[in-house]
């Protein structure tokens, strides 16, 4: 079973994501963490972010086993990412390991922007995760409460509308994807009503 969810910024995906991958005992893939590498990495080495060809090759050599490094955690990571993933050449080298990681026989859940639409249009089940931009701001707050809530919300609009607004691949829900408005939602109430879809979809 191929699982994909998709959503903006600090909506709760990653979360709804890994809970189940977990459940479901397959591999679990954040695709955002690629592409927040590759913002990272080409920041390091001082790259024009707007450059698609060098960029590409950054996302070519990236070391997938370093995903875990919490720097790319951070806001900041978030907004190269953002940028770099407005590039067509860099979504275009990120592609094939995203497919090949949806298409594994165990199944898999990959969470991002483009996972119902692009990576995997097949998947069994696709959700696209929402919630108002306070509510967002708000969440991440609590994770990163070093950083002002203004700031936050700043950022997650600045994000949204680049994220949305790009030609390529931008944020948008699939036609046949469960859309989870999940503002007033806790994370074990999407967690549930994200299985109930999943028992109804796969039954059918
Ligand atoms: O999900 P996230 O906040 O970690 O993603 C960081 C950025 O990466 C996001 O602003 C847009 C980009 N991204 C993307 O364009 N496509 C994806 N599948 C995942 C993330």
């Amino acid at each position: 079973m191929i699982i994909a969810v998709d959503g903006p910024a600090a909506s709760g995906k990653g979360t709804l994501a890994k809970r189940l991958a977990a459940h479901f005992n397959v591999p679990h893939l954040d695709t955002g963490l690629l592409y927040r590498a590759v913002g990272v990495a080409a920041h390091r080495q001082n790259a024009d972010l707007t450059d698609g060809v060098m960029i590409a090759e950054i996302a070519e050599d990236l070391d997938l086993s370093a995903l875990d490094h919490p720097i790319l955690r951070a806001a900041e990571a978030g907004e190269l990412a953002s940028k770099v993933a407005s590039l067509p050449e860099v979504r275009k080298a990120l592609l094939d390991m995203q497919r090949a990681f949806a298409n594994q026989p165990t199944g898999a859940v990959l969470d991002g922007r483009d996972i119902g639409t692009v990576i995997a249009p097949h998947a069994d089940v696709k959700f696209f995760v929402v919630a108002n931009p306070e509510v967002r701001a708000n969440r991440r707050h609590l994770e990163l409460t070093h950083i002002p809530y203004e700031t936050i919300l700043d950022d997650i609009k600045a994000r949204d509308e680049r994220d949305s607004g790009r030609s390529n691949a931008p944020l948008k829900a699939a036609d046949d994807a469960h859309v989870l408005e999940t503002s007033s939602m806790n994370a074990d109430e999407v967690f549930a009503t994200a299985l109930q879809i999943i028992a109804r979809s796969t039954k059918a």
